[in-house]
């Protein structure tokens, strides 16, 4: 056996096929450092010769707290892990949730377990609380599944009875599918999702990776009979003055609407009793009042939501819904230069420290060109939470809305207030407008540092930007801003020193 030989291990996407390559790695005593996951699906060839020489080739005894019967069996290698319930249930849980670095995790805990360090299944351990917040969310996915799932009857010749198209947040559909195929019986079923289906004959669960033309079937599933009758039913007991719209986006996600028949009521159904509010509001002042009448911008006349007393229990929009964890910004109070992104990568939100994945690395790349320590700087974003669309395994970037980076100005002006930084340094146009509080055209910004108060504010790309376009000027604008700022930061200093 060889700890440090380095080691691709490839996973179906289950937690079984992970399990049983984590047994094989600790058998031959790989640390996690020397162990690289890889999903099976995204590997287009494992020759032999990348295989390592001391794998072990007999299946090692694998038990856990919930298979410890299994575990009896035969027993080549003689290795036994013994893990309590909590940690079995935090594992399966979180080995659903969809993150490339899910396997790799899981692994270092059971390493670390392994190890006798139990710290490990807490939340107050680093790894620890990582899987406990993956296990929520994949919790929270599986209930979500089960309450918005909206079957359509369908049922001719040869087709399952009901349809359904849902697209889950995490690797959800087995869990569900079990739920569905208890609850409804011998009538027959099929839920599609962009990853896979499920198919119940009224007896059997087949569960297939592919899920066919994701376009036809949702069309499909979009038919029903019954549907105009729900949705004259919904309209009906809709109650335009009784509405509370925080709490039916917490009840109802907008993020299921599109799955819901109902789902494309509710934004009219909602401005129609925001505006009937309005009316009813003013009617009385504006019936006495002369002169014109003034338009009242409804994104304005909505009370705004209140602001939590920490960021992480932050609600002011619907963007926790989906993150693993609020990053907020970090380095040293009295930091003379911030740097501003966009919002949290897929890196980001899994380690909850700004700038640590790709765009990080261009980043570091460009303060040690213009000779900045990182620690010397503030680092943080506009949006504290990452947003992001599933695209097959992957969680992609998604730009966040106008009224997100509104929702969360609020963290990124005390921020501002603590750490009162001499230069602003932008990094990309969302950032750009959050500081100027105002859509801005970014290109319009980048020639020339801007004051805005006592500080200087320069604008420049995006590191990811840079990481797109395969900008080598991208990167060297990058450096020349933060050289800019430096200068900048120096004259203010010295200007300091002569005002005295
Ligand atoms: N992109 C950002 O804008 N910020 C990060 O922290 C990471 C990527």
């Amino acid at each position: 056996m060889n700890g440090a030989s380095p080691s691709t291990l490839l996973v179906d996407g289950d937690y079984a096929s992970w399990r049983s390559q984590a047994l094989l790695a600790l058998a031959a005593g790989w640390t996690p450092e020397a162990v690289t996951w890889v999903e099976r699906d995204s590997i287009i060839s494992v020759t032999p010769a990348q295989m390592p020489l001391d794998y072990p080739t007999t299946a090692p005894v694998v038990c856990d707290a919930r298979t410890r019967g299994a575990g009896a069996h035969s027993d080549s290698i003689g290795l036994r892990v013994s893990i309590s319930s909590t940690l079995a249930s935090l594992l399966q849980d979180a080995a659903l949730y969809r993150s490339p670095q899910r396997w790799a995790l899981l692994y270092r805990v059971l390493w670390r377990w392994w190890h006798g360090d139990r710290a490990v299944a807490s939340a107050a351990d680093e790894d620890g609380a990582r899987l406990h917040t993956m296990a929520r969310s994949v919790r929270r996915a599986k209930h979500d599944m089960i309450a918005y799932v909206r079957f359509h009857r369908r049922g001719g010749a040869g087709m399952p009875e009901y349809l359904a198209w849902y697209e889950p947040e995490h690797d959800v559909l087995a869990y569900a599918a079990e739920h569905f195929a208890r609850r409804m019986g011998t009538s027959s079923w099929w839920i599609g999702t962009p990853q896979g289906a499920a198919l119940w004959d009224g007896a059997a669960l087949q569960l297939s990776a592919v899920s066919g033309d994701a376009a036809t079937i949702r069309a499909d599933a979009a038919v029903d009979e019954v549907e105009s009758l729900w949705l004259a039913y919904y309209k009906s007991t809709f109650n335009p003055a009784r509405l509370n719209e925080m709490a039916l986006h917490q009840h109802m996600p907008v993020r299921f609407w599109k799955h819901l028949p109902e789902g494309p009521l509710i934004p009219a159904m909602i401005a129609d009793a925001r505006s009937g509010a309005r009316r009813v509001a003013q009617a009385s002042a504006v019936r006495t009042m002369t002169g014109k009448q003034v338009a009242v911008d409804a994104q304005r006349a909505r009370p705004s939501r209140p602001i939590p007393s920490s960021l992480d229990e932050c609600r002011r929009c619907e963007l926790w819904r989906n993150a693993t964890q609020a990053v907020p910004g970090h380095g040293p109070e009295t930091a003379r230069m911030m740097l501003i992104g966009e919002q949290p990568g897929d890196h980001e939100d899994l380690t909850g420290r700004a700038f640590v994945g790709p765009a990080g690395q261009v980043l570091d790349e460009a303060l040690r060109r213009a000779g900045v320590p990182r620690d010397a700087v503030f680092l943080t974003n506009a949006v504290k939470h990452f947003k992001w669309i599933a695209h097959g395994k992957r969680r992609m970037h998604k730009t966040p809305a106008q009224r997100e980076v509104h929702a969360c100005a609020h963290w990124l002006e005390q921020e501002l207030a603590r750490v009162r930084p001499a230069v602003i340094v932008t990094l990309g146009a969302t950032a750009l407008g959050a500081v100027l509080r105002r859509n801005v055209n970014l290109q319009d910004y980048l020639h020339a540092p801007v004051r805005l108060g006592d500080a200087w504010l320069i604008a420049t790309w995006h590191p990811s930007y840079a990481l797109r376009v395969d900008g080598a000027a991208a990167r060297e604008a990058i450096v020349a801003a933060i050289g800019k700022a430096v200068a900048c930061g120096r004259q203010l200093a010295t200007a300091a020193v002569d005002a005295h």
